[in-house]
């Protein structure tokens, strides 16, 4: 078949193709991110090397299934967040800066499948068969159903996945593999769009799970993200503070199971360690009897978490007042300020506020103004709220604190971890105490609007 050779323009952010370079990609909007990328085609397109069957539409009725057998890592954390372990065939994206730990995690994850006996293949384009031996000695002991491979080229990776038919594939880092018909460098948008399509078709036609690294660029995406995310079946991005011990493995997108779940790690001298009782490890090291912190509770998926939201607001010395939100949205914090500006009366407007969810997590569930709210007004009449109360709401622009879901496990998380006092929405109080689930130990206190809710504390 005839090849033809011809340069085509990629936004390396967002993968947005274009014949000519552009200054501005249409697709992100970001700035000078178009690079000139040769890509050959074959005159009769790619997709022409699938043998053509002739198939008929069915019904739901007439498609026979078998229970999806899921594999389990022995990771609890990890298993929650892919929705309840692997499904064989699926293509999984690992994303995160580098350095953040995915290696060591996806090792440690070798580990357990191959001490359940299952043969597993990892691949590695970055380091030495030394360098990940290094790693593993840190991690345990492994045996000998794992098999490493340091290689780069995708043929002869897919040769080798057919011959050794492994029940499980890490391949770490998919920036650094390259398919020898496409001219780009390794990294490029297409060189990745081309990898993973064959480590796709590979995952299907094999009903084997592919683990693919994926590093992280400075804007926050892997580099041609959004070609990748669509093509893979579970986006999992496994994001911390560097400097801090914890991680936190977040699903962005996942085709067989919920994508709010997160799974907490601690990275230690001997790879990573769960962390189960997450509250407990966000709430240490809690300053006491200090104004502008307030204890929030908020659901990541189908778990409770409790949270520590400072606020430190004091006198502007600019005409344009300053606003900082570390953690949580800068929007909606401004959009809380003038709530307090308008409906309570507080000359906001006058004071540089900075706002941050301690322990680096992010956090962008509405459920938290309440203690966005609350932990400002807390440092702006310098006034510290009491330590075992817990806080959460959504407040809407009038300054009415609404109900927020799922408030039953809100509670129960927080009394569990001791604390006496609760602050909610008045609708979501009277829920509960029409089905009288309350944990015992914990007070209510529902507030209808904020100005109800600062004087409750
Ligand atoms: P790594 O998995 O190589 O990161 P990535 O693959 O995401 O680039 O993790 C590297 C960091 O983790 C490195 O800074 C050292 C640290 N680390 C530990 O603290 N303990 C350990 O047991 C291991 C294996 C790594
Ligand atoms: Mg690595």
């Amino acid at each position: 078949m005839a090849k033809k050779s011809a340069t085509v323009f990629f936004c390396q952010s967002c993968g947005y193709e274009s014949s000519k370079w552009m200054g501005q990609c249409p697709g992100c909007r970001q700035w000078n991110t178009f690079v000139e990328e040769t890509v050959q085609t074959t005159s009769k397109g790619t997709g022409s090397k699938a043998p053509k069957e002739k198939r008929e539409p069915s019904s739901l009725s007439g498609i026979e299934m078998q229970e999806e057998e899921r594999m389990s890592t022995h990771i609890q954390e990890l298993d929650r967040v892919l929705g309840g372990g692997i499904v064989p065939g699926s293509l999984i994206l690992v994303g995160g800066d580098p350095g953040i730990g995915k290696s060591t995690l996806l090792l440690q994850m070798c580990k357990y499948l191959s001490d359940d006996g299952r043969k597993v293949l990892y691949i590695s384009g970055e380091e030495s068969l030394k360098q990940i031996k290094l790693r593993a000695v840190r991690i345990g002991e492994f045996t000998d159903h794992l098999l490493l491979l340091c290689e780069t080229n995708l043929d002869l990776i897919s040769e080798t996945i057919t011959r050794q038919r492994p029940e499980a594939v890490v391949i770490d880092s998919i920036q650094t593999m390259y398919h020898d018909e496409v001219s780009a460098a390794p990294g490029s948008v297409s060189q990745v769009r081309e990898a993973t399509g064959i480590l796709l078709r590979l995952a299907k036609d094999m009903g084997i799970p592919i683990f693919i690294v994926g590093h992280v660029t400075k804007e926050g995406t892997v580099a041609g993200p959004r070609v990748l995310e669509h093509m893979v079946d579970t986006v999992l991005y496994f994001e911390g503070d560097r400097h801090a011990s914890y991680r936190i493995l977040r699903g962005v997108k996942n085709r067989f199971g919920s994508t709010n779940e997160i799974g907490v790690f601690e990275m230690r001298q001997n790879g990573l360690v769960e962390v189960a009782n997450a509250s407990e490890f966000m709430l240490s090291g809690r300053p006491q009897d200090a104004s502008g912190s307030v204890v929030v509770c908020s659901m990541e998926g189908t778990r409770p978490i409790l949270l520590e939201v400072q606020a430190l607001v004091c006198k502007s010395s600019y005409g344009i007042p300053k606003r900082q939100a570390t953690g949580t949205d800068f929007n909606r914090v401004g959009l809380l300020l003038a709530v307090l500006e308008k409906r309570v009366g507080l000359p906001m407007s006058n004071c540089d506020a900075y706002v941050n969810i301690a322990g680096g997590i992010r956090m962008l569930e509405p459920a938290i103004d309440l203690g966005i709210v609350l932990a400002v007004v807390s440092s702006f009449q310098n006034k510290p709220v009491d330590e075992k109360t817990v806080v959460f709401g959504e407040i809407g622009l009038s300054g009415e604190v609404r109900s927020v879901s799922m408030a039953e496990q809100r509670i129960a998380e927080a009394a569990k971890l001791g604390f006496t006092t609760c602050i909610l929405p008045k609708a979501s109080e009277e829920t509960l105490r029409a089905c009288g689930s309350i944990p015992k130990g914990i007070a209510l206190k529902g507030v209808s609007s904020v100005q109800e809710a600062i004087k409750s504390i």
